[in-house]
């Protein structure tokens, strides 16, 4: 039995065949329509969600299979009370795989260790989130043709965004790639990322604080929200919330085949007026995130792929 609490928890080759599947999946969605019949999703979401929670049911819904869950704390015995440990050991008999979004860094992991069932971490604080980035790397395969040699812009709040610092682990087993990381002084990406992943591994990267310096020289631009519900005060979230807005006069400077990518929802970092530039892909890529869950349920359930 697999769980997937980091984005790394497949090998290269496994998420290249990861990807592969999903590309089969859109290809023809028909064939797979009916591979999870019999089998139960539960999606255990202790945090607000839109996207990743609906993409997970979407996903199952359409491998013919069936889905049950919460999407708050507060409707959970979670309220009462209950560890992730007794929630997870009772939701083993009710469910064969479960999605769980968790507030807490770890959150995840620990319910691996008591489960009985694949535990996949939809995003837990300020830590990982590993289906968003295979959601991503299926983006920027699809749309760009490749995943090695990128510079690859992050852009927004590198310190509490997950899906920065996962793509950011993901990204790195690839060849050539290059980071360039824009955030303010007080967002910067977290040390243990810098030290253990960018420097132990001569990863080229800086950090930066103008986009509009940055951007001409990127071939993905990937925008990030200020996680407010991260923030210690609010004062600080107001005074770093609209540090950076992406609009059509920053694109001009941009490649005329960089891709701009957006984990979503998105708040005021990206200026409507970007949304009909070509180069943005923020849509398509939420679109490719029930494909790359369909995938990734049929590999941890070992449903027959024939
Ligand atoms: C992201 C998350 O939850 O980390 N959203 C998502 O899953 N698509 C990004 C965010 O909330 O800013």
């Amino acid at each position: 039995m697999r769980h997937i609490i980091s984005p790394t928890d497949l090998t290269v080759s496994e998420l290249t065949d990861l990807l592969n599947l999903a590309e089969k999946i859109i290809q023809n969605p028909k064939k797979y329509s009916e591979v999870c019949r019999g089998k139960k999703l539960a999606t255990l979401f202790y945090e607000p969600s839109t996207r990743t929670r609906l993409s997970f049911e979407a996903a199952m819904l359409n491998l013919g299979g069936n889905i049950l869950g919460f999407s708050s704390a507060d409707t959970s015995s979670a309220a009462k009370g209950e560890s992730v440990a007794d929630t997870i050991r009772v939701i083993s008999s009710y469910a064969d795989i479960c999605a769980m979004r968790h507030p807490k860094e770890g959150a995840p992991y620990v319910a691996s260790l008591y489960s009985s069932i694949p535990v996949i971490n939809a995003g837990d604080g300020g830590h990982n989130h590993p289906t968003q980035t295979f959601t991503d790397l299926l983006t920027i395969k699809n749309l760009k043709g490749r995943l090695d040699h990128l510079t690859v812009g992050f852009c927004g709040d590198l310190k509490f965004g997950r899906t920065v610092h996962s793509l950011i682990y993901a990204l790195s087993r690839y060849s050539s790639i290059k980071f360039v990381l824009i955030s303010p002084e007080e967002l910067r990406i977290p040390t243990y990322i810098k030290k253990e992943l960018l420097e132990a591994n001569d990863i080229p990267f800086e950090e930066v604080r103008v986009l509009e310096k940055a951007i001409p020289k990127l071939d993905i631009l990937y925008m990030t929200r200020v996680q407010r519900e991260r923030f210690f005060n609010e004062e600080d979230y107001i005074r770093l919330k609209d540090t950076y807005i992406l609009n059509s006069r920053k694109m001009s400077l941009a490649k005329e085949d960089m891709l701009v990518l957006h984990p979503l929802p998105r708040v005021n970092e990206i200026a409507t007026e970007v949304d009909d530039d070509p180069r943005a892909v923020y849509f398509k890529q939420a679109e490719y995130g029930v494909y790359v869950r369909m995938a990734l349920i049929m590999k941890l359930l070992e449903v027959d792929l024939c």
